[in-house]
């Protein structure tokens, strides 16, 4: 398939990922359809990074396929990561230099004109208008955060890719940091995004899939998986309150809570 239009973003297929003998990845599946906020959920270890890694071609998967906006990566890897925009776990910026001049810096690296009123536009739609001329070391973790967002999404990627980029921020930076994914859903665009938090998962992925151990538990809407979980004997032991959360059903699933 090579049609840039078609009904995934994104698809893969059987992927595997090994570090040396250990399989960090096994058999992996999903696809992100257009207009589609996916999330992936799992522990510390399950291989969430391993799995966003080798959608972005920073590592070699061993099987498996990966395709796109339609291209598959391995046979047209150039056309694929073009089509992408990638925030990694741990994205950092020289700390000396100013918001703006990176802005500056990573619009000249995608080839997108920046003028300077384009630039107040995208700060003032971050709520960042007053730190043009902040160094990024003086930035706190939330702002840190959306201007590595609007970085990795300068270019208009069809397919953005997020590792965690909520983790550490506190409830208002998440949630501006939320609205903006959820901006970028709204432009028919997809977004695969990794995260621990299994209420903001349940807020705003229209699909998530459950990994553990470098495997895929399960894949659906959170409505569906609360509901097809909610009678579980396990499910109904973790709850509490009554009231059966994702949080719950991904907790009896994977046999254990959440590490931090
Ligand atoms: N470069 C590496 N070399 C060896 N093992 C690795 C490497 N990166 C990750 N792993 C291992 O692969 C598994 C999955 O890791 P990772 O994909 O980072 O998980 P997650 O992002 O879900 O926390 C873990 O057991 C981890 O220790
Ligand atoms: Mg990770």
């Amino acid at each position: 398939m090579n049609n840039q239009d078609g009904a995934y973003i994104l698809q893969v297929q059987g992927l595997n990922v090994f570090y040396g003998s250990f399989q960090a990845v096994n058999n992996v599946s999903f696809d992100v359809k257009p207009g589609e906020i996916f999330g992936l959920l799992g522990p510390n270890g399950a291989g969430k990074t391993s799995t966003l890694s080798a959608v972005e071609g920073l590592l070699k998967p061993q099987g498996g396929s990966i395709t796109v906006a339609g291209y598959n990566a391995k046979e047209k890897p150039l056309y694929a990561r073009a089509a992408m925009g990638v925030q990694l776990q741990a994205t950092s910026f020289q700390p000396e230099l100013t918001v703006a001049e990176i802005l500056q810096l990573y619009a000249g690296i995608y080839g997108v004109s920046m003028t300077k009123e384009k630039l107040r536009d995208i700060l003032t739609d971050i709520n960042l208008a007053d730190a043009e001329s902040k160094k990024f070391g003086e930035l706190s973790g939330g702002q840190q955060q959306r201007v590595s967002l609007i970085i990795s999404t300068i270019h208009d990627p069809r397919l953005v890719l997020l590792d965690e980029p909520t983790s550490g921020l506190d409830p208002q930076s998440r949630r501006r940091l939320w609205e903006r994914i959820e901006a970028i859903r709204e432009r028919g665009h997809g977004v695969l995004i990794t995260t621990h938090s299994m209420e903001e998962a349940e807020a705003v992925c229209d699909r998530i899939a459950i990994i553990d151990h470098g495997r895929i538990i399960t894949i659906d809407t959170p409505q569906a998986l609360i509901e097809k979980h909610r009678n579980d004997p396990e499910v109904i032991s973790v709850s509490r309150r009554g009231k059966i959360t994702l949080e719950d059903v991904f907790i009896a699933l994977t046999g254990r809570a959440i590490r931090s």
